[in-house]
Order: C-alpha cells, then sequence, then structure tokens
C-alpha cells in the first residue's frame, strides 16, 4: 500500500513539472515571436488599425497579452478572464529571454499564472510586450490524475487487506487444525496423527515435528503403562505369598520355633519387596536424568579387585573362579561404577555353569573403555538377548517365581551406562558362552 501511495505522489509531482515547464516554454515562445515581429515586420500603428487581426492570433481564453507604450494606454488589451498580473521586470530589447525571467501569479481558485514583460523597438518607438499563460486546463488534468491516484491508493488499500485477509485465513488453516487436533488429544487418544498431506511446505516441518512429538509422548506411555502392570504383577506374588503364609500358620497355634520359621521366611521376602522397591526408586531417578553423577578419576585395577574380593565367597559356594585381566582408567561415579559391575557379576555367578570360570576384562582404546564380563552359561535366544535389558525381564521361565530374582539388575546397568554417556551391550561370542560389555567414551 505504501509503494503504491509512493508511486502515484511520484508520478503526480512528476506529471505537474513536466506540464508546467510546457507552459512557461509557450509563453517564452510566444513573447520571442511578437518581439521579433514587431521589431522587423509589423509597426504599432499598424496593429493599432487592425487589432482583431491579432486577437484573432490567440487561441484560447486562458492567454493574455498586452501590447503598448510604456505609460499609455495600451494598444492590444487580451485578457479575457481579467486576471490581475504579477510585478515584472522588463527584458531589454536586445537580451535574451529566459525561464528565469517568468514571474508566478495565483488567480481565484487556485489557478496559477506565469507572465512575463518584455521591450522592443518598433517604428523608433519603445513597446512593452506582456504575455501570461493561466494553467486552468493543466490544472483540471492533473486534478483528474490526482483523483484517480487516490482511487487507485485506496483500492490497492482495500484489495491488500482483502486478500491479505483471505491469503492469511487460508494459509493459517491447518494451524487451526493442529490446535483442534491437539485439544482432541488425551491419554486414551495417543494415538491419533494429523494428515499433514495437504499441509503447505512452510508447516510440513511443524506438523512432521508434531506427529513425532505425539509417537513418542504415546511410546513413553505405552512403556509406562507396561511398567506398572508389571510393577502391579511382581509386588502382587510376594505379598500373595506373604498372606499365604500368615494364614496358614494363623489357623491353628503353632510353637515359638514354627513363628520363628515365619517370621524368618516372611523377612526374606519383605526384604524382596524393600530390594524390588529401592531399585524401581533408581530406575524413575535415572530415567528423570535429574541424578547428578559424582565423577572420578577411578583405577579400574582396584575397582575390579574391590568387587571381586567381596563375590569371592559366594563364588566359592558354587565352585567358580572370578579372573580379571587388563586394566585402565574411567571418569565415572564409583558408586554407580560398582552397582553396575556388581550386578553383571552376581548375575555371572547366579547364572552361569556351577564349576566354571568367569571371566572380566578391561579393554581400552583411543575410542573407549570397556569392561567385559563373560562366562559360560544357558544358550539364549536372539529375542531373548534383545530383552535381557527390559525391566522385570528373566530369561529362564522357571525363575520367575524365586524369591531372589527380580529382572531389574540389567535395567539398572543399562540405566547407569546411560547416565555415563555409554552403553551395555550382550553377545554369545560362541554357543554357551554370554558376554556382557560396558563401553564407556574414552575420557
Ligand atoms: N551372566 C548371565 N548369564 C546367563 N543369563 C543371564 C546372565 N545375566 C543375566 N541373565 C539373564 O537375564 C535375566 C535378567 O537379568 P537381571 O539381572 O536383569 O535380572 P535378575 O538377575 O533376574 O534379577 P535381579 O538382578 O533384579 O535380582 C536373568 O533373569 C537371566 O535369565
Ligand atoms: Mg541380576
Amino acid at each position: 500500500m505504501l509503494a503504491v501511495a509512493s508511486a502515484g505522489m511520484y508520478l503526480y509531482e512528476t506529471m505537474k513539472a513536466s506540464v508546467m515547464t510546457r507552459s512557461d516554454h509557450a509563453v517564452l515562445a510566444r513573447l520571442d515571436h511578437f518581439r521579433k515581429l514587431l521589431q522587423y515586420d509589423l509597426t504599432l500603428d499598424t496593429l493599432q488599425s487592425s487589432p482583431q487581426l491579432f486577437e484573432n492570433m490567440l487561441d484560447s481564453e486562458d492567454d493574455i497579452f498586452i501590447i503598448g507604450e510604456p505609460g499609455k494606454a495600451p494598444v492590444i488589451m487580451v485578457n479575457p478572464l481579467h486576471a490581475p498580473l504579477p510585478p515584472m521586470p522588463v527584458v531589454e530589447p536586445n537580451q535574451p529571454l529566459s525561464v528565469a525571467d517568468l514571474r508566478s501569479g495565483l488567480v481565484n481558485p487556485g489557478v496559477p499564472l506565469r507572465a512575463a514583460t518584455v521591450a522592443a523597438m518598433s517604428g523608433g518607438k519603445v513597446v512593452h510586450l506582456t504575455a501570461a499563460h493561466l494553467a486552468v486546463k493543466e490544472m483540471a488534468t492533473l486534478a483528474s490524475f490526482r483523483n484517480r491516484i487516490l482511487f487507485s491508493i485506496a483500492l490497492a488499500f482495500a484489495l491488500t487487506a482483502g486478500l491479505g485477509y483471505l491469503l492469511l485465513r487460508r494459509g493459517l488453516r491447518p494451524l487451526r487444525r493442529m490446535a483442534e487436533h491437539a485439544t482432541a488429544i488425551t491419554p486414551a487418544r495417543l494415538d491419533s496423527r494429523m494428515d499433514s498431506s495437504d499441509t503447505p511446505v512452510e508447516l510440513q516441518q511443524l506438523s512432521d515435528a508434531y506427529n513425532g512429538m505425539l509417537d513418542r509422548l504415546a511410546d513413553g506411555y505405552q512403556r509406562l503403562t507396561q511398567f506398572s502392570a508389571d510393577l502391579a504383577h511382581e509386588i502382587r506374588t510376594p505379598v500373595g505369598s506373604l498372606m499365604g503364609h500368615c494364614q496358614v500358620a494363623l489357623r491353628q497355634p503353632r510353637t515359638a520355633d514354627e513363628y520363628q520359621l515365619l517370621l524368618a521366611s516372611n523377612l526374606e521376602e519383605l526384604e524382596r519387596i524393600s530390594r524390588m522397591v529401592e531399585s524401581i526408586l533408581f530406575l524413575a531417578r535415572a530415567d528423570d536424568a535429574q541424578a547428578a553423577l559424582n565423577r572420578q578419576a577411578l583405577d579400574l585395577t582396584d575397582e575390579l579387585q574391590r568387587v571381586t574380593g567381596y563375590f569371592e565367597g559366594l563364588a566359592e559356594e558354587r565352585r567358580m573362579t572370578l579372573r580379571t585381566s587388563g586394566d585402565g582408567h574411567l571418569d565415572a561415579d564409583p558408586l554407580l561404577l560398582r552397582r553396575a559391575l556388581s550386578n553383571l557379576v552376581a548375575n555371572a555367578i547366579r547364572y552361569a555353569d556351577e564349576g566354571s570360570e568367569i571371566e572380566i576384562r578391561v579393554v581400552e582404546d583411543s575410542q573407549q573403555c570397556r569392561i567385559e564380563v563373560e562366562n559360560r552359561g544357558p544358550v539364549l535366544s536372539d529375542s531373548a538377548l534383545g530383552k535381557l535389558f527390559d525391566r522385570f525381564y528373566r530369561a529362564d521361565a522357571s525363575r520367575h517365581q524365586s524369591s531372589d530374582s527380580n529382572g531389574l539388575g540389567l535395567a539398572i546397568v543399562a540405566a547407569i551406562m546411560r547416565l555415563h554417556g555409554g552403553e551395555v551391550t550382550v553377545s554369545q561370542p560362541v554357543a554357551g558362552r554370554i558376554c556382557f560389555t560396558l563401553a564407556f567414551p574414552a575420557t
């Protein structure tokens, strides 16, 4: 709208200037012409005898022409509109005329006038010629031109506003649809997605990102639901068994020894529940990624020694040997690293074949530092291997009811590795051997 308005103003001013210049030159040309005529061909007396000859030479009402001797009544006086003339200098007979000799006046209503006076020698007398032009027609043309420009500006205003409104409404329709869609999203309706086929390219990215966000939310929500279902299921079993024991015991009077036995078994079950709750809390906190790491420079030889020392007794009970090799350094949270290592070694002792050997190796290169825990054990299918790190997953179905296995140990290892920016993987180098690898990025 601004551009149309400025272009219109510019055109109007240019046109006005060129019209005025043309009328100026017409006045000057007329004066020049008659000065020569009076000087060489026509005397004032001839003019006086036939003034109508001259009046016919002028074509319109807008021109003023006055010829006469200075100080006397003019011989020719053409001024149909009786316009007043401004004071003007007289240009001497031998001097050339220029635009600078013209003077401006104003005739009602708002019509400009341009006039000049020259002197000429005609038949030995000094004659003054005055010519002027009233820009009546020019002003009318300019006024109609100006009106058209104003109309165009108004039209441009209206069109821009109207079209802009329509285009914006049309262009933002996908956004409105997205808002409606978002309003309709509830936990129960997380599976609905925006149809982005007719979305303009500018909004395609937004709608894709929006759908991606819904995918992630639905996935997280689904996992959370699964997790709480698993949790309820896992807690129900030990609680049910506790209740069963108590009900049986209460059916008839028991001896002190029997009560003691019951309490001891109940305590074991309660300890398992307590361990599970603690593990779940740990996982929940690790998911929040809020758990601030207390990183320290660790010597892995010391750490391995500490863990193997702790598990030596248990290993001996199952006639197993723990063998460590390699050494390295790591920037990690010592408590969390020990916890991850303990979980792996505890698993190895629990699931490896009796009398076998458990190897713990440290491998360090420029890219990463790896800790591998390898043992002989059952052959697991690929799908079982893929699920080992899931919460509550146990590969051996018969252990589901066992009182010491929760299926949370490896999930905790995975969470600890995520916190450290590393990862845990499992592989079967040969059938019957299973190897867990903790890979830390090099410090
Ligand atoms: N070293 C291993 N050798 C063979 N199987 C293993 C080994 N480590 C883990 N597994 C299998 O992976 C499953 C999941 O292990 P995880 O440590 O997560 O749970 P868990 O040992 O059953 O219980 P928790 O560690 O919570 O007491 C185990 O039940 C077992 O079947
Ligand atoms: Mg375990």
